[in-house]
């Protein structure tokens, strides 16, 4: 099993919406468009993913397997979206490389939110690896201390936040055989959402079996992608 790493690398960028975001010295990317970390998030997970699965296929009690925990943002907007609308949730983020618990308690995410909620981030960095935990009534939360390359899935999903770096820094993560994986982690109608669009990586998608749809993208980004599981009866 693998062992929490004390030392990583990363320096801290205020985006164009105010927010954190970091830089990671061993991948040279950050972990989010410097146009905007909450705003990118907002766009691609959750409003493209989290509620298109909620009001299009009016899912109510949602598992989401998230790849690259991070910083805990989607995670975090996420929870607030399900207590919003009253869903419930289960969250599976996988993480090889975690950001220290110094810099995560740094981070500006919470900043407009109540102490309880500053409360539940500082949580969800904060528990164990590999334990799940209900962090509210309605949110039960497992990070899985993993390289997504070894990860085995014991369950299914409704929906997969794809969030690795991009295919010029990890080209191994977003190969046919890691998406092969992904569709077989979800159920059917299940939907990947990812910041990424580009030709070879939909190429992947669809000869894993994913229906691809390319969406307007975050800032300036032209597009982002849905790859969605629909199995012929
Ligand atoms: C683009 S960042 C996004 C993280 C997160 N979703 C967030 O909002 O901060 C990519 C994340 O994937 C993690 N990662 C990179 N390679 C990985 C691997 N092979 N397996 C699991 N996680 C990985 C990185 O450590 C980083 O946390």
């Amino acid at each position: 099993m693998m062992k929490e790493k004390d030392s990583h690398p990363i320096s801290f960028l205020v985006t164009d919406d105010r927010s954190h975001t970091l830089f990671s010295e061993r991948f040279k990317a950050t972990y989010h468009s410097t146009q905007g970390a909450v705003s990118e998030s907002k766009h691609v997970f959750i409003q493209n993913g989290l509620h298109y699965v909620h009001e299009q296929l009016g899912q109510q009690h949602i598992s989401i397997l998230e790849v690259g925990f991070g910083t805990g943002l989607n995670a975090f907007l996420s929870y607030v979206y399900a207590k919003e609308k009253g869903l419930k949730i289960e969250y599976h983020s996988v993480e090889a490389y975690p950001v220290p618990l110094s810099a995560a308690s740094e981070l500006n995410y919470t900043r407009e939110f109540t102490e309880a909620e500053r409360c539940l981030f500082n949580q969800l960095h904060q528990q164990e690896w590999n334990k799940a935990e209900p962090i509210s009534d309605s949110f039960s939360f497992i990070k899985h201390l993993t390289l997504l390359e070894e990860f085995k899935p014991s369950r299914q999903f409704q929906l997969i936040y794809f969030d690795a770096f991009s295919p010029s820094e990890q080209p191994h993560l977003w190969t046919k055989d890691i998406f092969e994986n992904m569709h077989q982690s979800l159920n059917t109608n299940g939907v990947l959402v990812t910041y990424c669009a580009q030709g070879q990586m939909k190429r992947n998608m669809k000869q894993a079996g994913f229906k691809v749809t390319a969406l307007p993208g975050f800032g300036s980004k032209r597009e982002m992608t849905r790859a969605e599981r629909f199995d012929s009866i």
